[in-house]
């Protein structure tokens, strides 16, 4: 097999991150080294708890988890998405408290420790939340973020709108000053936003699948999804949840899952309707810009979760 690669999960759990960090312990093709936790779904504090008890329920508390920030760079949220994820950010399911205490060192400087002791270029940073702690990264260790492989985010949305407003991801909208500082920094940025995700629908079939054969974990990964199915059906009318993290972190474990093309992408940052916005600019881009995903075979991606998912219990 090929060398493993090094992975930290920037998150916010959050039902879909909790799926994602379900995905990366049972995939060998990454080696998770760090979890760094960040507000957005819920508060910090309910993030950095509910990635403690994920890890725990998957049996790998010795991954650290790191607290980075509490809020976005500048204007705080007007909200956040307990409505979607429940009040404590896992769909009103209560995980075992983990053993395992904090990793005493703030997000950024146990990032940027990670980076500095690995050889420039090999990890890959996976943000499936707002992009605070990575925007920080930026602005605080400059020559460790300059180390990053690649940076596969959760966020964004080329063609399909928004959904926390009518114009924004909820990633983008929770932290637009982040996410521009990032998509404009050079870093090699894959986005993979509303385009790849909504078409990519677990349902209720593949579920069962990992509820019946992922034994404990797979249990509790589907009792967690119970509410996300129901606000989607309720407001979407799907059979079925668009696990929009599990996606992300599928392109970082296979790179190449997705069908991607470099564009410019121009965040917006005012207060007003189009505040969190991503404008992809669809000509032809000079120097810089991102990955932006634009193709999925949504079929493949969910078989690839779900068998994961199944995997725990074998
Ligand atoms: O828009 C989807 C994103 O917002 C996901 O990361 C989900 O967890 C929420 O944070
Ligand atoms: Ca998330």
């Amino acid at each position: 097999m090929a060398e493993r690669i090094p992975l930290v999960i920037d998150t916010d759990p959050g039902i879909d991150d909790a799926l994602a960090i379900l995905l990366a312990l049972a995939s060998p093709e990454v080696d998770l080294r760090l979890i760094t936790a960040v507000h957005g779904n819920v508060e910090l504090a309910q993030t950095t708890e509910n990635a403690l008890r994920v890890l725990h329920l998957a049996g790998r508390s010795d991954v650290p988890v790191a607290a980075g920030a509490a809020g976005p760079l500048v204007h705080p949220l007007p909200e956040r998405a307990g409505h979607v994820h429940g009040a404590a950010g896992l769909g009103g399911v209560e995980l075992p408290a983990s053993p395992a205490g904090l990793d005493p060192r703030p997000a950024v400087v146990a990032l940027a420790e990670l980076l500095m002791e690995q050889d420039p270029g090999t990890v890959t940073v996976a943000p499936i939340g707002p992009l605070t702690n990575i925007a920080l990264l930026l602005h605080v260790f400059p020559e460790a973020a300059a180390r990053i492989g690649r940076v596969v985010w959760m966020g964004g949305s080329a063609t399909r709108g928004g959904n926390v407003t009518a114009a924004a991801e909820f990633n983008a909208w929770a932290d637009p000053e982040a996410a521009a500082a990032v998509l404009g920094s050079g870093l090699p940025v894959t986005m993979v936003g509303l385009d790849v995700t909504l078409p990519t629908v677990l349902t209720e079939a593949g579920i069962a699948r990992f509820r019946e054969g992922g034994g404990e974990v797979g249990r509790t990964a589907a009792e967690v999804l119970r509410q996300y199915v129901d606000a989607a059906r309720d407001r979407y009318g799907i059979d079925g949840v668009v696990v929009h993290d599990a996606l992300a972190l599928t392109e970082a474990i296979v790179p190449g899952t997705l069908g991607v093309v470099r564009r410019e992408v121009v965040v917006g940052t005012t207060l007003g309707a189009a505040r969190g916005q991503t404008l992809v600019d669809r000509r032809a881009v000079a120097a810089g810009g991102v990955d932006v995903a634009e193709t999925v075979d949504s079929a493949a991606a969910v078989e690839f979760l779900v068998s994961r998912l199944e995997s725990y219990g074998s």
